[in-house]
């Protein structure tokens, strides 16, 4: 390969327990492959904890990524028990890499229950929002709750990522998978998006699955997908479903892509069991570098990196023990044997035509909603006396004020008036629901005012308001709700 005198910068982040071992690994083999690259060498996770930064990651680190937008890193651990969040989820949270990309491709020489079926997919999870905001609240002593917060504008670069990633690999289907048949407001928006990005890329088929049928799919049927994308918590749960299809987390790759930063690593972890015993398998390490190399452009040297390890696994000659058991040769012998295959391609493997990645269009600003009326509120409030007796309790409470209570109701099933099931299982966390009188909807004065009034029969400690936007509910009904 010609020499150039231009450098990519690149953070390295060695990372804990087998991390710098298969980090090492891989820049050995971007050496070899002669990709010019002036590496910044830094340091985050358990290392760090150690000198008391609770986010894991020290500053020089971050500055790092911010200046070269693109890093590949080992893995981290996280540790337990010592309220340090993971140095992980900080770097996710403060790049904002919204997109995590994994592909899983069948690979030659690993053999698992589906090789010669033609695994060939990639799984979109948007890597920010959902359940994993994080933001969780114990309701009473005895009900924890959740927030499951899904954006328009989320949602919409993640799909848009998903489109565009189809068309630089020459793919022709993008499924989604939600579960919109039931969170017909947050998973059913994602869905809703979905189904309007795809008008924009005509040319590739875009298909909805409901997420549970998905992973029956794709046990039962792998190769029917190319492209599936997912919101945080589905994709979270499935692209480790995928990746056991072909051959484990070992050999899975991944990207976590934002606007501003890219960042490569492994799916699999540290190994602390078996770290500094160079039989760590870098397979999954080399294959994220590889996809980092077409992030930056480098599509020559990026397949290949890829046929060199492709035909090391396909030779079988050297593998390391995960691979091979008592046969297998060290992480260091492995690498050399990729570098000595340098230039060759697989035999049984047809590359792939890569594109350059497009960077999505950035998302449409809030949509602007022409009428709203504030049609109710929900007051959820802590007890344990009966329906039948704490319904008409709040009922003489918040008697004179313009709202009727609707119905009570226990973990999402009507429990007052007239239960849907009589024996609704006893919960000391209950929801009142109150609907507005009048045609003009609540007004913020009467909200405060039937709080102060509910607290007095129960204590409240959550409140939702019950809007209209242009005339339809953008709240859910209950189970047995009217
Ligand atoms: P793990 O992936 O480190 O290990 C699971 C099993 O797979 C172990 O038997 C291990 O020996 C084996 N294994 C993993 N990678 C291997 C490789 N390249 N070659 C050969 N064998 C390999 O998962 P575990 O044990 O749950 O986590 C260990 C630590 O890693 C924890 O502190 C966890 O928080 C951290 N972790 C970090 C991740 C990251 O930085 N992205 C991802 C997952 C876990």
């Amino acid at each position: 390969m010609a020499k150039r005198t231009s450098k990519h910068r690149v953070t390295l982040i060695p990372g804990d327990g087998i991390g710098p071992e298969v980090v090492a690994a891989a820049r050995a083999v971007l050496r070899a492959a002669e990709v010019p690259i002036d590496w910044e060498e830094r340091l985050a996770g358990a290392a760090v904890f150690k000198k008391g930064v609770a986010s894991g990651v020290l500053p020089e680190t971050v500055a790092s990524i911010r200046r070269t937008g693109m890093a590949l890193k080992g893995p981290l651990e996280t540790p337990v028990g010592f309220g340090e969040k993971s140095a992980n989820v900080t770097l996710r949270k403060l790049f904002e890499t919204y997109g995590n990309i994994r592909p899983v491709r069948e690979l030659p020489g690993i053999r698992t229950p589906y090789s010669g079926r033609g695994i060939d997919f990639v799984v979109v999870r948007e890597n920010v929002e959902d359940l994993y905001a994080g933001i969780e609240h114990m309701q009473t002593p005895d009900v924890a709750q959740a927030l499951k917060i899904i954006s328009r504008g989320g949602c919409e670069r993640i799909v848009r990522l998903a489109f565009e990633l189809a068309r630089a690999e020459g793919r022709k289907t993008v499924h989604c998978a939600t579960k919109a048949n039931i969170l017909k407001l947050t998973e059913g928006l994602f869905k809703r998006v979905f189904e309007e990005v795809s008008r924009e890329y005509p040319e590739i088929r875009a298909e909805h699955m409901i997420v549970d049928n998905c992973a029956h799919q794709m046990v039962m049927r792998p190769e029917q997908f190319d492209v599936i994308v997912m919101t945080n918590m589905n994709g979270d749960i499935l692209s480790d479903l995928a990746s056991a299809l072909i051959g484990g987390l070992g050999f899975a790759p991944s990207a976590n892509l934002g606007d501003g930063a890219a960042i490569f690593e492994a799916v699999h972890g540290s190994a602390p069991q078996i770290a500094g015993k160079d039989i760590a398998n870098p397979t999954a390490l080399i294959s994220s570098a590889a996809l980092m190399l077409r992030r930056l452009g480098e599509m020559k040297a990026a397949d290949a990196v890829q046929d060199a390890l492709l035909v090391t696994l396909e030779d079988g000659r050297a593998l390391t023990p995960d691979i091979a058991g008592e046969a297998g040769v060290g992480t260091k012998a492995f690498t050399a044997e990729v570098i000595r295959n340098l230039g060759r391609a697989p035999k049984s493997y047809p590359r792939r035509e890569y594109k350059r990645l497009r960077a999505a269009q950035p998302a449409a600003p809030p949509l602007s909603v022409g009428a709203r009326r504030l049609a109710g509120v929900d007051v959820f409030v802590e007890s344990l006396a009966k329906p039948e007796t704490l319904g008409p309790r709040v009922e003489a409470a918040v008697a004179g004020l313009p709202l009727r209570l609707a119905q009570i109701s226990n973990r999402g099933a009507k429990v007052y008036p007239n239960a849907l099931a009589a024996e609704a299982h006893p919960s000391d966390c209950l929801r009142l629901r109150f609907k507005a009188s009048g045609r003009g909807g609540l007004a913020e004065a009467a909200v405060l005012e039937l709080l102060a009034r509910v607290g007095e029969v129960a204590p409240w400690m959550h409140v939702e308001k019950l809007p209209e936007f242009d005339g339809k509910p953008a709240y859910s009904k209950d189970q047995g709700e009217d």
